[in-house]
């Protein structure tokens, strides 16, 4: 089966916080930085599989530390776990005071990806093989996460039946 390390499939991203970019309280704006993840965890994902990777789910997006507009942003993310052909990508956002450089780790976020072949139909990935102590850490609990990402499907493909897709006049 072939395999592929961890820092084949590490990405980085700096970017300025520009006033279109924060909310009323001028700080930045959620969605923007949910982009950025979103954006980044994508190209992780398929430098692992080299084919069309799809967002499968995300766990959840901790915003640890708000981010100003005196901050760059920086995000790091790196497959840290493979299924067949799911693909868990972590993503790291620090935030740097530009006026003193001090960082800190402003969020953190694990989404799926799914690699697709050219039917559309799920296909299998490369192994991923950690080397760091932190990409160790996140690959041996990485199965937890995952039962728990199965069950959730299950929940939610279960409310699904429940939700009405008429128009709220109808
Ligand atoms: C994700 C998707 C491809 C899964 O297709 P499917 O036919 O239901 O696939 P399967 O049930 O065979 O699952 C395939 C893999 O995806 C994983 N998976 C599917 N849904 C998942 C979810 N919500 N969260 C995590 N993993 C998921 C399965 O565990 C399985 O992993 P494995 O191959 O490593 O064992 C399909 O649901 C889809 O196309 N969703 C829309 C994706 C999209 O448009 N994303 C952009 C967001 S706007």
């Amino acid at each position: 089966m072939e395999t592929k390390f961890v820092k084949e499939t590490r990405c980085f991203k700096v970017s300025r916080v520009f006033p279109p970019d924060v909310n009323s309280y001028n700080t930045m704006f959620g969605g923007k930085l949910m982009s950025y993840i979103d954006d980044i965890a994508s190209i992780s994902a398929t430098k692992l599989c080299r084919a069309t990777a799809v967002t499968a789910s995300t766990d959840s997006v901790d915003f640890l530390q708000p981010i100003r507009p005196t901050d760059c942003v920086s995000l790091e993310s790196f497959v840290t776990w493979t299924g067949r052909s799911s693909m868990e990508v972590f993503v790291k956002v620090i935030k740097e005071d530009l006026a003193s450089g001090e960082r800190k780790i402003a969020a953190t976020s694990f989404l799926t990806f799914v690699a697709l072949d050219e039917h559309n139909n799920p296909t299998p990935v490369p192994q991923i093989v950690p080397e760091t102590e932190e990409e160790s850490k996140l690959f041996e609990t990485a199965q937890r996460r995952a039962e728990m990402r199965k069950r959730r499907r299950e929940e939610s493909k279960q409310f699904a039946d429940y939700l009405l897709t008429k128009y709220p006049w109808e």
